[in-house]
């Protein structure tokens, strides 16, 4: 990616959504390929990615999550998501899930714009509260800087994508 490709973040759904799948597929591979704790394990084939995002496609159509993706020169660089379906007494809280850039897109504020954009969507979408959790301390930084309040850390919460264990920290924002 050049300085000067713009970077755009938009909401996809429907066909739209559909015709991106591969290339959402390919950040999240990009991701676990570079050893980011973000539910898969190595070796991850292209198949199993985008069988996630198909599964996360079909929730997108009921409603029940929001998902972004960051396009730069026309290709889809990174993604996040909110899960907006939760139990009946937590109809104000969303979750961000899988804020993803992928590698050589990285620390030019994708991850931001992606950010912005999720919290600006969930509040559209009738949300007061957002919770996350991360493994990344990329990731980490960033929600702080967005004025996220970390809660605390859960040693060895989840796994690597080589097998080690990782810790994660849980953070959430009011809207
Ligand atoms: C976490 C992640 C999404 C961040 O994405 P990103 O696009 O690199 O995020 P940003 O560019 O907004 O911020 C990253 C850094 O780049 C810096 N940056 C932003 N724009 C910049 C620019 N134009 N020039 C130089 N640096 C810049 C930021 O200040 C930040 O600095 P820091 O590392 O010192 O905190 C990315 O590292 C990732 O996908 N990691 C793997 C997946 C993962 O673990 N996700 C978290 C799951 S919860």
């Amino acid at each position: 990616m050049t300085v000067d490709e713009r970077i755009e973040i938009r909401r996809l759904e429907g066909a739209e959504l559909d015709a991106q799948l591969d290339n959402l597929a390919a950040v999240l591979a990009d991701c676990v390929a570079g050893g980011a704790s973000v539910s898969f394990m190595a070796p991850f084939p292209h198949e199993e990615a985008r069988a996630a995002f198909e599964a996360v496609a079909l929730e997108v159509d009921q409603g029940r999550r929001l998902l972004l993706a960051a396009f730069a020169g026309g290709e889809v660089v990174g993604t996040v998501q909110v899960i907006l379906a939760l139990p009946p007494n937590q109809p104000h809280r969303g979750e961000v899930a899988k804020l993803l850039v992928r590698r050589s897109a990285r620390k030019r504020g994708i991850g931001q714009l992606l950010m912005e954009r999720a919290e600006t969507e969930a509040r559209a979408a009738g949300k007061s509260l957002l919770v996350l959790d991360t493994a990344s301390g990329d990731a980490e930084r960033l929600y702080e800087r967005l004025g996220w309040t970390r809660v605390g850390v859960v040693p060895g919460f989840a796994l690597y994508p080589d097998g080690r264990r990782c810790d994660t920290t849980f953070f959430w924002k009011a809207l």
